[in-house]
Order: structure tokens, then C-alpha cells, then sequence
């Protein structure tokens, strides 16, 4: 299964703001699931993250400070059917954003392959290798996968090779 969180508005874009009618995690969440077909779970925020920038910078880092846990408006009730879970966000800070952590805790990741998927600006997977391990005890961290944000429309080759060489989709 698949599950993403991605933010919506004013972003980082080429050092420069741009406005996104989608997130680019959601974009290339559904770059993979039109190549593999798997469940797909969009994360939302029981409070919305603002759509300025500069709001969505302070909060989180308030959230990382605090270590907080950020309310899931619409948790799913099991994972346990899943042996597989790609978790996609993009990098806050250089780790996924707090929510992420919210999620990985809710569920029993023990003898489950988790696979970290980011869109960033620069930070590539950040931490999110280390930080799942740790929320995930029992887990198997698979080969993650980052993505220019800017450039994630861009990204089907990189994505058809990375579930490829993950065994998640078979070679042609
Ligand atoms: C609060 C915030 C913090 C960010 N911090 C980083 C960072 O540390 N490193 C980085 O490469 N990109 C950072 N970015 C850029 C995002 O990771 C990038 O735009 C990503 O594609 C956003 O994904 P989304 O549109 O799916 O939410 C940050 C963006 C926001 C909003």
C-alpha cells in the first residue's frame, strides 16, 4: 500500500514561490500507483497546514521542536493486511513532516518492507531512512526514492527503474 501526505498552496519552487494546485508528493503518488497496483492513502491533517509558505515553515518547525504528533483527520484502521508500505511526503526540514511520525506510530510495522519516498528541493530522502526505522521497529527499510519537486512531472523513468529495482514492479 501506499500512503502519502502532501500540502497543497504556496511552495519552495527554483528559489522562488510558486502555487500548487497539487501537491508534488500527490503527483507522484499517482505516477506510482499508475504503475503498480497498490491502495492508495492520502494522509490529511485534522488542521489543515496554512496555504502560505511561510506559516507552513513555522508551524512545522514549532511541530519538530516540540517532537509533536499531529492529529490524522482520517486514520485507516488497519494496516495489517499490507506487507508492503510506501510512505511518501515531502521534506520538511529535512525530515518527513511530523504527520508522518503520527502515522508510522498508529500501526504494527514489525516484519513489514517500508519503502521512504520524498519530493524535496534539496535534502533528497533527508532523514526519513533513520526516522522510519526508528518509528517502525521491526520494519525493513527498502531503497528509498527522492524526487526534485520541481521536477516530479518529469520523473516516470526514475520511478518505473526505482520500483523495479525494488521488486515491486516486474522488469520488462
Ligand atoms: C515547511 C516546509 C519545509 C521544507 N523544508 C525543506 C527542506 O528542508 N529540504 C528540502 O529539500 N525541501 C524542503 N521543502 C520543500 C518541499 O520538500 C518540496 O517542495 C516538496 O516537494 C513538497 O511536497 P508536497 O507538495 O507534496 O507537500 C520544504 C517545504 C515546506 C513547505
Amino acid at each position: 500500500m501506499l500512503a502519502y501526505f502532501s500540502r497543497a498552496g504556496e511552495n519552495y519552487y527554483y528559489g522562488d514561490r510558486t502555487n500548487l494546485e497539487i501537491g508534488n508528493t500527490e503527483v507522484l503518488a499517482g505516477m506510482i500507483r499508475a504503475l503498480i497496483p497498490c491502495q492508495v492513502h492520502r494522509i490529511e491533517a485534522a488542521e489543515p497546514y496554512p496555504d502560505s509558505y511561510d506559516a507552513t515553515v513555522a508551524r512545522n518547525v514549532r511541530e519538530q521542536d516540540e517532537d509533536a504528533r499531529p492529529a490524522i483527520s482520517n486514520p485507516l484502521p488497519s494496516i495489517q493486511q499490507y506487507d508492503t508500505v510506501i510512505l511518501a511526503s515531502g521534506i520538511w526540514n529535512v525530515r518527513a513532516p511530523m504527520i508522518m511520525t503520527t502515522f508510522t506510530e498508529s500501526y504494527e510495522f514489525a516484519g513489514k518492507t517500508v519503502y521512504p519516498v520524498t519530493t524535496h528541493a534539496m535534502s533528497g530522502l533527508g532523514n526519513t531512512a533513520r526516522d522510519y526505522g526508528q518509528s517502525c521497529p521491526g520494519a525493513t527499510i527498502g531503497e528509498g526514492l527522492a524526487v526534485k519537486g520541481e521536477e516530479v512531472r518529469d520523473a516516470c523513468a526514475a520511478v518505473e527503474s526505482w520500483l523495479q529495482r525494488s521488486g515491486l514492479l516486474p522488469a520488462r
